[in-house]
C-alpha cells in the first residue's frame, strides 16, 4: 500500500504551519487541511478505492495525520492567543514609578491685578465703578469734554475712527460725561472708570495701540483742589509705599481748569536719582485737575453750585513701575512665561518696597 501521499500532506502542513503568524492564516490553514473539502478529508475519501486488507492501515495512517494536524493547530492557536495577550499587557503597562500629572495653576494677569488693587483702594474711599463704551461717539470722547471739532488738543490723541462721529475711545474720560449726564445734575458723583482705550500709536516698549486707563471723577458741592491732592497722596502711598510724597505740576487738559500733572517721589531711590525716575527723583503717574465748568455745564450740572476734580491714570504704566516691567507689549502678547512670574505675589502683599 502506498502511503506516500499521506506523509507528503503532513510534511506540507508542517512546513506551512511554521510561517503562520496570525489567527486568520491559521484559520485558513485549518480549512485547507481539515475542512470539508480539505486535504485530509480528501485522503479519507480515497478509502473507498482501497482493498479490505489495506483499508484499516490506511485509515489509521490518515487518522494519525489528522490528529497530528489538529493538535499542532490547537497548540498554535494557544500560542497565538498568548502572544496577543502578552502584547496587550505590555502595551497597557502602568509604570507606577513615573511621577503623577500635576495640575498647573494659573495666576492673575499683572495688569488685572493692578486694576483690581486700584479699584479696591477707591472702593474703600466710597467710590463706585462706572463703565462706558469702547466704541464711542465723537461727542462724548471729545466735544462733551470741552474739545470741539476743531480743537488742536485733539491731535494729542490720534484716534481710530469708524466714521466721522464714531471712534474707538482714546481715553476713559467720556465715562465722566456719560455718568454726569445720567445723574441729571444731582450730586454727589464719586466714580472710577477702568477700561481699555485705543490710540493710533506705533507699538514700542512704552506705547501700545491698546492700553488701559482708570478715570476718576468726584463732583459735589465744595470740592476743592485740596480734596484732589489729599486723595491722590493717599493713593500714591497705598500703591507705592507709605513714604511716598506727591508733587503737582501745572499742566493743560481741555476738560480741567486748573490742570495738573501728578508725580510721586521715586520709590526706588527715594529721591536720590536713578534709572526709574530718570535721575529726577520724581515719577509722573497721572493727569488731573478741577473739572472745567464747561464740562459740568454740558453734562447738566450747575457750575455755580457744583465743582469737582478728575484724574486719569494708566494702569499699564503703574504696573510697569510697580513690578519693574520694561516693555508694555508683555501685557498683551500673553506669554505664559511672563505671566507666571507673578504667581508668587498671590498673597497680595505690598510689592513696591521690594522693587
Ligand atoms: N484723558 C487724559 C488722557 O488720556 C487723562 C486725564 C487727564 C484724565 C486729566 C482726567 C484728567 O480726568 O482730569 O491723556
Amino acid at each position: 500500500m502506498d502511503t506516500s501521499g499521506i506523509s507528503e500532506i503532513q510534511n506540507a502542513f508542517d512546513d506551512a504551519v511554521k510561517t503562520v503568524a496570525d489567527k486568520k492564516s491559521l484559520q485558513d490553514l485549518k480549512i485547507e487541511y481539515l475542512g470539508k473539502k480539505g486535504k485530509v478529508t480528501g485522503l479519507m475519501k480515497e478509502m473507498k478505492n482501497l482493498s479490505n486488507e489495506d483499508r484499516p492501515a490506511y485509515g489509521a495512517a490518515v487518522n494519525e495525520v489528522r490528529s497530528h494536524i489538529t493538535s499542532v493547530i490547537e497548540e498554535k492557536e494557544t500560542a497565538l492567543a498568548n502572544e496577543a495577550l502578552e502584547a496587550r499587557l505590555k502595551e497597557e503597562t502602568i509604570d507606577v514609578s513615573l511621577p503623577g500629572r500635576t495640575f498647573r495653576l494659573g495666576s492673575p494677569h499683572p495688569l488685572s491685578r493692578t486694576i483690581e488693587d486700584i479699584e479696591d483702594f477707591f472702593i474703600g474711599l466710597g467710590y463706585e465703578i462706572a463703565e462706558g463704551y469702547e466704541v464711542e461717539t465723537d461727542y462724548f470722547n471729545f466735544e462733551a469734554l470741552n474739545l470741539p471739532k476743531s480743537h488742536p488738543a485733539r491731535d494729542m490723541q490720534d484716534s481710530f475712527y469708524f466714521s466721522e462721529d464714531i471712534l474707538l475711545r482714546t481715553h476713559t474720560s467720556p465715562v465722566q460725561a456719560r455718568t454726569m449726564q445720567a445723574r441729571k445734575g444731582q450730586g454727589p458723583v464719586k466714580v472710577i472708570c477702568p477700561g481699555k482705550v485705543y490710540r493710533r500709536d506705533s507699538d514700542d516698549a512704552t506705547h501700545s495701540h491698546q492700553f488701559t486707563q482708570i478715570e476718576g471723577l468726584v463732583v459735589d458741592r465744595n470740592i476743592h483742589m485740596s480734596d484732589l491732592k489729599g486723595t491722590l497722596e493717599l493713593f500714591a502711598k497705598e500703591m507705592f509705599g507709605p513714604d511716598r510724597e506727591i508733587r503737582l505740576r501745572p499742566s493743560y487738559f481741555p476738560f480741567t481748569e486748573p490742570s495738573v500733572e501728578v508725580d510721586i517721589s521715586c520709590f526706588k531711590c527715594k529721591g536720590a536719582g536713578c534709572n526709574v525716575c530718570k535721575r529726577s527723583g520724581w515719577i509722573e503717574i497721572l493727569g488731573s485737575g478741577m473739572v472745567h465748568p464747561n464740562v459740568l455745564e454740558m453734562a447738566g450740572f450747575d457750575p455755580d453750585e457744583y465743582s469737582g476734580f478728575a484724574f486719569g491714570m494708566g494702569p499699564d504704566r503703574i504696573a510697569m513701575l510697580k513690578y519693574g516691567i520694561e516693555d508694555i507689549r508683555n501685557f498683551y502678547t500673553n506669554d505664559l512665561r511672563f505671566i507666571n512670574q507673578f504667581k508668587a505675589m498671590e498673597d497680595g502683599g505690598d510689592q513696591s518696597e521690594s522693587i
